[in-house]
């Protein structure tokens, strides 16, 4: 078996910024409130760009960063709840932009835990031996998923993409995990179109097909309070749980890479788990929660100010609409250029 490494990232956020103050502007709520319920202060919101046109420029950066031309890409995988259209994915969109012509291109499906699940995924290519270059990538233009009339969710959710380019290597992904709980559905979601056909008549909210207790509603819906709670417990036992059996404990770990989703959450973590939060990266004040993006954007920031260098144990994990979750254990390989 080889080993998966990561020899390059990029990212790209949109220019337009959106302040907590903005925000305030049309919904009940305030700077306060969001800074001391989130940590959020502002984040990135798409104006022209939407998931494809994203991915792209942060693959393009990921694969100079690899030093990597498009068209040695054996695998494109693209993770977004967010895709331009239903068909075709973003994958074969971005492959044909980019040029990467030999590359095998699909989307994936697991909302914020999505990177984790496409870097486990191209892993499992490389791995097996049957690919040897890879660009995963998370792209989200939450924006316009997001209720703008609902405070709830309006204030947390934002725009952004990172990506990653992985290539056969001898050491990289220690050891992962990934995990679903699809009893949990209801508690963060977002339709897409009803059963509506020529022969079904109008259908109710109860007959669509997805049980009846899903609001129908093509905007992300959320249980603010279940979701806390499932992050606050998720997270401590995916870090622990990633690091079972590889002879590493968390003082081994030089950062934890969270996905970012709410201060609190971190904070709330940190606690179980008995650590200074400050092992936790954060990144949310500027950027919110970009989904699938969070993360790859995160590590190309970290690779970009030197935080990473060869031979880190780094941890990777998150949790999202699914429910889904998972952490991988990883040894950072690359070489900063950019410093
Ligand atoms: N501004 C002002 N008040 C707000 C508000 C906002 N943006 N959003 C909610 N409130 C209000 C609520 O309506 C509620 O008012 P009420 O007591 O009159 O009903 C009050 O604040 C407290 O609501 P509550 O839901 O208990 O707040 P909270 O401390 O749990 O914080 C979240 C709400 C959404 C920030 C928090 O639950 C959270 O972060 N959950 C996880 C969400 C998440 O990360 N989702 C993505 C996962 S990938």
């Amino acid at each position: 078996m080889y080993n998966v490494e990561i020899t390059g990232t990029g990212r790209y956020l949109p220019d337009f910024r959106v302040s907590n103050d903005d925000i305030a502007q049309f919904v009940d709520t305030s700077d306060v409130w969001i800074s001391e319920r989130t940590g959020i202060k502002e984040r990135r919101i798409s104006i022209r760009e939407n998931t494809t046109d994203m991915a792209v420029e942060a693959a393009r950066r990921a694969l100079q960063d690899a030093e990597l031309r498009a068209e040695e890409l054996d695998l494109i995988v693209v993770a977004t709840v967010t895709p331009d259209n239903f068909f075709p994915s973003t994958a074969c969109l971005v492959q044909a932009r980019l040029g990467a012509t030999r590359a095998v291109a699909f989307d994936i499906s697991a909302a914020c835990t999505g990177f984790i699940f496409a870097l486990s995924i191209a892993g499992q290519f490389i791995k097996t031996g049957q690919y040897q270059k890879a660009l995963i990538i998370g792209s989200e233009v939450l924006s316009k998923i997001v209720d703008w009339q609902d405070r709830n969710t309006c204030v947390l959710f934002a725009d952004g993409a990172g990506a990653a380019v992985l290539e056969r290597g001898k050491q990289g992904i220690i050891s992962e995990l990934l995990g679903s709980d699809g009893t949990g559905a209801e508690k963060l979601a977002c339709s897409a179109v009803p059963l509506q056909n020529k022969f079904t008549g109008t259908c109710s909210d109860a007959e669509n097909g997805s049980g009846s207790k899903f609001i129908r509603r093509d905007y992300i819906t959320m249980n603010g309070r279940e979701i806390f709670k499932f992050a606050v417990n998720i997270m401590p036992e995916c870090i622990l749980q990633v690091l079972e059996n590889t002879g590493y404990s968390l003082k081994d770990v030089k950062q934890i890479v969270p996905h970012q989703a709410n201060i609190r959450i971190l904070e709330a973590a940190a606690k179980k788990l008995a650590i200074n939060k400050d092992k936790f990266y954060v990144n949310l004040g500027h950027y919110g929660n970009t989904s699938g993006a969070s993360i790859p954007i995160a590590l190309d920031e970290m690779a970009e100010k030197g935080l990473i260098n060869p031979g880190d144990l780094l941890i990777i994990v998150g949790f999202g609409a699914g429910l889904t979750y998972g952490a991988q254990l990883l040894r950072w390989t690359k070489e900063s250029s950019r410093k």
